[in-house]
């Protein structure tokens, strides 16, 4: 089958308005997110252009008219995992002819040849900017039978105009920016997800206002490279200053921050305001200069470590973390060795650590790989160890002092906790039900918490990923 997407389109002959009076019937989607935040991000904005037709949410496969799968080219694990999840999605199309199976996202951008010739279960294809048409095209495969394809990237496209349809929570993503022109030469972002584009700065300083309005209270601002934001002379910092100036109550964080673009003024624009968490994302990848001008990454180790000491100087209590490829083609022994020693001298609270993962079509598919899987297995494991020892020392000095934190959900584990976070972004679980004494030594009556209380929090345990405390009231 070809791959000429317009004419799928141009045969879609319904105008919007048709479309929005059919949709009036009671047609329900299934939808799985995998990869990264702008992906959950998406899956929000899917939701809503449905919404629109007619379309409700459901939270299992079985009997949904529609079942979406919004995936992640970024590893070759991330591909494998949705290829699995394929087959185990024949059953239902079996059960039931008439469903629809779509693949939409990173992995529809990049692999919709071999998806089309190889998958016959997924009807739809659907990349990242052409997610205006998933109705659309849904009912142009109900009245044809032929498969949809819409794979086009935009310059332009941001869904500036949509409201995604976020579950109600305490904590709320937020895209600003879309795409990416950095080119690491690993990398699949920049050919999934197209150039780099901005949101307008005024519809995102209102969503952020409209979210307060609706109960959140910790919103993240969202792009592949957040700091090459650029809207109306305006950068990054300026709107992450108003939008922590529009709703002083409200924490505002963001991810993902490249090292090259990260600014001075963007650390002082965090350091001045309270609601601004204190917590930076910067993925080094690797620690030695020679792997890192391979990757084109656009830095030098010196660089990076002023970036970190000058975020320090600024905010002495800030959370680090990172994301560290390791065995890079070529990389040596001492390459290693040196990416190990940045891990040790800026001390992070976490990192993500990832082996190398060979993408098509990149500019490292080129280079030539020689490390042997055994090697690769110890590096990685030497990586995960040292900074495991290293959080744990960082958890562990926090033990015996009260931090705030926003309760965001009930924990994993059990009921009778909640989870929540401090602005550096730790991860703490304390009790939902708390007795507290009172100055006579009476008990107090006893205080239950839910998502959304701000607590102070008495640290008396930690491991390397997560706090434990108990509620203390500052009289
Ligand atoms: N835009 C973000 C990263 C997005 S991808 C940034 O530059 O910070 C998230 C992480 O996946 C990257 O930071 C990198 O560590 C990892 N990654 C990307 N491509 C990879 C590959 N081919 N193999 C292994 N890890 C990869
Ligand atoms: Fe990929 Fe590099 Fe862009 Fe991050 S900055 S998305 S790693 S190309
Ligand atoms: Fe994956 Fe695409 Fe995000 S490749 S990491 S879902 S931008």
């Amino acid at each position: 089958m070809s791959l000429n997407t317009d004419n799928i389109i141009l045969n879609n002959r319904m105008t919007q308005e048709n479309l929005k009076d059919k949709g009036k019937s009671d047609k329900s989607v299934y939808i799985e997110t995998y990869g990264c935040q702008m992906n959950f991000s998406d899956t929000e904005i899917v939701l809503s252009l449905m919404s629109e037709f007619g379309y409700t949410q459901t939270m299992q496969p079985e009997g949904s008219d529609v079942i979406l799968i919004n995936t992640c080219s970024v590893r070759e694990h991330a591909e494998t995992k949705i290829y699995n999840r394929l087959q185990h999605l024949k059953p239902y199309k079996k059960k039931n002819p008439n469903l629809i199976v779509g693949i939409i996202g990173c992995m529809a951008e990049r692999l919709r040849q071999e998806l089309l010739d190889n998958y016959p279960i997924v009807d739809l294809i659907i990349g990242p900017d052409e997610y205006r048409k998933v109705p659309h095209l849904i009912e142009s495969v109900v009245e044809t039978g032929e498969k949809g394809i819409a794979v086009k990237l935009s310059r332009v496209e941001t869904y500036d105009d949509i409201t995604p349809v976020r579950k109600d929570g305490v904590t709320a993503f937020l895209s600003v920016m879309r795409g990416c022109d950095k080119f690491c030469t690993f990398c699949v972002v920049p050919f999934t997800r197209g150039r780099e584009r901005s949101r307008n700065f005024n519809t995102v300083v209102d969503e952020v206002k409209m979210l307060f309005d609706q109960g959140v209270k910790d919103v993240t601002l969202l792009g592949q490279n957040v700091n090459s934001y650029r809207f109306d002379g305006k950068d990054f910092s300026d709107l992450l200053r108003a939008c922590a100036r529009a709703v002083p109550e409200v924490r505002i964080r963001y991810t993902t921050s490249h090292p090259y673009d990260c600014s001075m003024k963007l650390l002082h624009t965090m350091a001045e305001h309270d609601n601004i968490c204190k917590y930076i994302h910067l993925p080094i990848q690797s620690g030695s200069d020679r792997i890192l001008k391979l990757m084109n990454r656009l830095y030098t180790v010196e660089e990076y470590m002023a970036v970190m000491q000058k975020a320090r100087e600024l905010m002495p209590e800030i959370g680090l973390s990172t994301d560290i490829i390791s065995c890079f083609p070529t990389e040596t022994e001492d390459d290693h060795l040196l990416t190990l020693k940045v891990i040790n001298e800026v001390k992070y609270d976490g990192a993500y650590t990832f082996l190398y993962s060979k993408r098509e079509n990149t500019k490292a598919s080129k280079m030539e790989e020689s490390i042997c899987e055994e090697t690769k297995k110890r590096r990685l494991d030497e990586i995960i160890e040292l900074q495991r020892e290293i959080s744990y020392n960082i958890n562990s000095k926090l033990v015996g002092k009260t931090k705030k934190v926003l309760i965001e959900t009930v924990s994993k584990k059990s009921d009778d906790f909640l989870m929540g976070r401090t602005d550096c972004n730790k991860s703490v679980i304390i009790p939902k039900r708390q007795t507290f004494v009172d100055q006579n030594g009476n008990l107090d009556i006893p205080k239950e918490y839910s998502p959304g209380d701000e607590v102070s929090v008495k640290i008396n345990k930690a491991n390397s990923a997560t706090l434990f405390g108990e509620p203390v009231l500052i009289r």
